[in-house]
């Protein structure tokens, strides 16, 4: 396995400003606290262990760096970024700044008044989420009870003049239900509809297992919304994100490491990718020590699978590697142990069937029925504060020794 807690040297060598593009996206994850506790969650399942925030002058100092630095897209998200009563003073400062935004909401906390403060301090555009088209199914996979109070928030955002993006996440649960989703997304005069199916990392990855889908429910829910585009032209633009582990090769994750997306975590963590802290031995370079160009830049996190020179067999000589760059690290992480291996998605890689054996599962869970499923595992602070006493027993038992572990979770 490769060992991420030793500095990437090939890769080092491309750390220059010359060689390196700017980031053009940059994520503020404001905190971790959420109202909802969505099963699908892709937040480190130990964030309870990173919910120390950074303040407003903080946040004002990442914004001014990354506009500096070239990025020119701006998501605030979390948890759920309307729990920072200074978000409109952020909105504020990212508008002066010049930076698009578009913040990416539950609706929960989403006020007339806040909205109209919102949209005085120069916010673009909303995401609001929805988790199905019943009220059942929406209250049940975020625990809670929102389904009502989303369907009022998303008609304020419009009374607002926001252009509206929904965005449903898509699992075995609520795949069929895909028709009855877009018909809501058009009763609410949404411009955009993201059906985007479950990456399996965080909260997701822990309920694969009750969460994936069969290949017959994608190739319908896929042909449904090849119906609806074909019949409602431009009324709403709809997209479909395949999950991976139906295809045979990887995904470009993040349009390649390092190369234009910059998240920064509620602590103060600047992350290469979303899922960057379930790598462990990757030291994330934080905010609060380090200014946002040597990060970008120079710090080992952003270099560690930055270009190809990090390459392994069969990744190295293969003829598609400028195409999808190995594809995701995290998943590769999750699914062999070892970051630096091909992302086993792609049918070339040795581990393939590790991603075979989860579709198959999945089949045969759908053929045996419901019953035999495990119960859903909900993002909350209780399960997070477990399964981090869990993963931390767990390296303890496995290094032999009773030391406390920095840097990343995982
Ligand atoms: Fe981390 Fe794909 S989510 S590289």
């Amino acid at each position: 396995m490769t060992d991420l807690s030793q500095p990437a040297g090939a890769a080092q060598s491309q750390a220059t400003p010359d060689g390196v593009a700017p980031p053009l996206w940059l994520l503020a994850e404001l905190t971790y606290r959420c109202p909802l506790h969505c099963a699908f969650c892709y937040n480190p399942v130990d964030y309870t262990d990173h919910s120390r925030e950074l303040s407003t002058e903080q946040w004002i100092g990442v914004l001014r760096e990354a506009r500096a630095l070239g990025a020119a897209q701006l998501g605030f998200s979390g948890g759920e970024p309307l729990v920072r009563d200074d978000l409109e003073v952020l909105v504020g400062e990212a508008r002066k700044l010049g930076f698009y935004t578009n913040l990416i909401t539950s609706g929960v906390g989403l006020t007339d008044k806040r909205l109209g403060d919102l949209k005085a301090a120069g916010l673009d555009h909303i995401q609001l989420s929805f988790q199905d088209s019943t009220q059942e199914l929406n209250d049940f996979l975020s625990s809670t009870r929102t389904f009502d109070l989303k369907q009022r928030v998303a008609a304020s955002i419009k009374r607002h003049g926001f252009p509206m993006v929904l965005n449903c996440v898509l699992h075995r649960y609520n795949l069929p239900h895909v028709d009855k989703i877009i018909d809501m997304a058009l009763a609410m005069g949404a411009e955009y509809l993201e059906l985007a199916n479950t990456q399996y990392y965080g909260w997701a990855h822990r309920n694969e297992a009750q969460l994936m889908p069969t290949r017959e429910q994608l190739e319908e829910a896929e042909a449904v919304v090849e119906r609806y585009r074909r019949t409602q032209g431009e009324r709403c633009k709809i997209f479909f994100v395949v999950p991976d582990y139906f295809e045979r090769r990887p995904k470009r994750c993040m349009n390649g490491w390092g190369a234009v997306f910059l998240g920064v975590a509620p602590d103060g963590a600047a992350l290469p990718c979303h899922a960057a802290r379930s790598l462990p031995g990757l030291v994330l370079p934080n905010v609060k020590e380090t200014p946002l160009r040597e990060i970008w830049y120079e710090s080992d996190a952003f270099n560690r699978f930055r270009g190809l020179a990090w390459m392994k067999e069969p990744c190295r000589s293969c003829d598609e590697k400028e195409r999808d760059l190995g594809g995701c690290r995290c998943q590769a992480y999750l699914l062999t142990g070892d970051a630096a291996n091909a992302d086993p998605v792609c049918d070339k890689s040795p581990s393939h069937d590790a991603v075979v054996s989860v579709v198959n599962m999945a089949r045969r869970a759908a053929a045996a029925g419901e019953a035999r499923e495990q119960p859903i595992l909900f993002r909350n602070d209780t399960n997070s504060r477990k399964l981090a006493s869990n993963a931390s027993a767990a390296s303890v038992a496995a290094s032999g020794d009773t030391g406390s572990h920095g840097g990343t979770g995982g």
